[in-house]
């Protein structure tokens, strides 16, 4: 499979090399110090883009692989007020979009492991659960993509919370979910959902030990778009 590289970060440079491990070719990579040269005939010669940059860049780059016909993977975070209109825009252009706040196969299971365990305790309001994410200081979002996910299944499957709010701690109203983002050293990535009583308390957590599971899913993800249209996600590749 022919791959662009939107962004050539340290997600950019990763993912890169796993790809040749698996066979591929990169026709063209892109970062802000070529992005105003590369041509739109350099970026279709790809099957597939992979973009990892940065939100402020990521829905322009988007719409210039809707614009012409090139599959687009991203992991980028921090621009998902912008879905409506990123989505709309695929569809109209026949395109191809698979979006992931977290390629990890492990966080995905963490969040299927996530909505079970906010469905269960529904019924147990002895409990009062918070979400704690680390990251390295280079991170630009805050909560991280993948923590907004976590929060949004809690308030979907537990129904006891109205909204999450970031670094408020625990003196937030009763039907508030409280989210830590913690910016430390070069930590990849640690999420953990916690529900504590008065007793005990249960928690459940990933931590990832590199950004390597990201940069495989990734690929992965660019092999499952390749040929298919529409707007895609972990759901669709994994089958949980
Ligand atoms: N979804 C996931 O699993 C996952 C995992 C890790 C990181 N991320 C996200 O991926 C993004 C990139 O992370 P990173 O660690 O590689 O960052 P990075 O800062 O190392 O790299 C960003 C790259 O984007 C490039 N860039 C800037 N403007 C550009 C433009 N207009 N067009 C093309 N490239 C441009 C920069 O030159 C740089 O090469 C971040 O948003 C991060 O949160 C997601």
């Amino acid at each position: 499979m022919r791959i662009a590289l939107l962004g050539y970060g340290k997600m950019g440079k990763l993912i890169e090399r796993i790809a040749i491990e698996r066979g591929h070719e990169v026709v063209v990579t892109v970062d802000e110090t070529n992005r105003s040269k590369v041509t739109d005939d350099q970026l279709k010669q790809a099957d597939v883009a992979i973009e990892f940059t940065m939100p402020a860049v990521a829905v322009e780059n988007y719409k210039w692989c809707f614009d012409l016909g090139v599959p687009v993977v991203s992991g980028t975070t921090g621009w998902l007020d912008r879905w409506e209109e990123v989505t709309a825009y695929c569809e109209q252009h026949r395109g191809g979009f698979f979006y992931a706040s977290n390629f990890s196969i492990g966080v995905n299971i963490f969040f299927r492991l996530n909505n079970y365990l906010a469905r269960l305790m529904h019924d147990f309001d002895d409990y009062k659960v918070f979400i704690e994410e680390t990251h390295h200081i280079h991170k630009l979002d805050a909560p991280s993509g993948t923590a907004i996910t976590i929060a949004e299944g809690i308030l979907e499957n537990h129904g006891g919370y109205s909204s999450w709010e970031l670094n408020q701690g625990e003196t937030v109203a009763k039907d508030i979910l409280p989210v830590t983002a913690k910016r430390i050293g070069e930590v990849p990535g640690i999420h953990a959902v916690n529900y504590r009583s008065e007793v005990d308390e249960i928690e459940i957590r990933h931590s990832a030990f590199s950004r390597e599971g990201f940069a495989k899913g990734a690929v992965l993800a660019a092999e499952f778009l390749k040929g298919k249209t529409g707007v895609l996600g972990m759901e669709d590749m994994l089958k949980l």
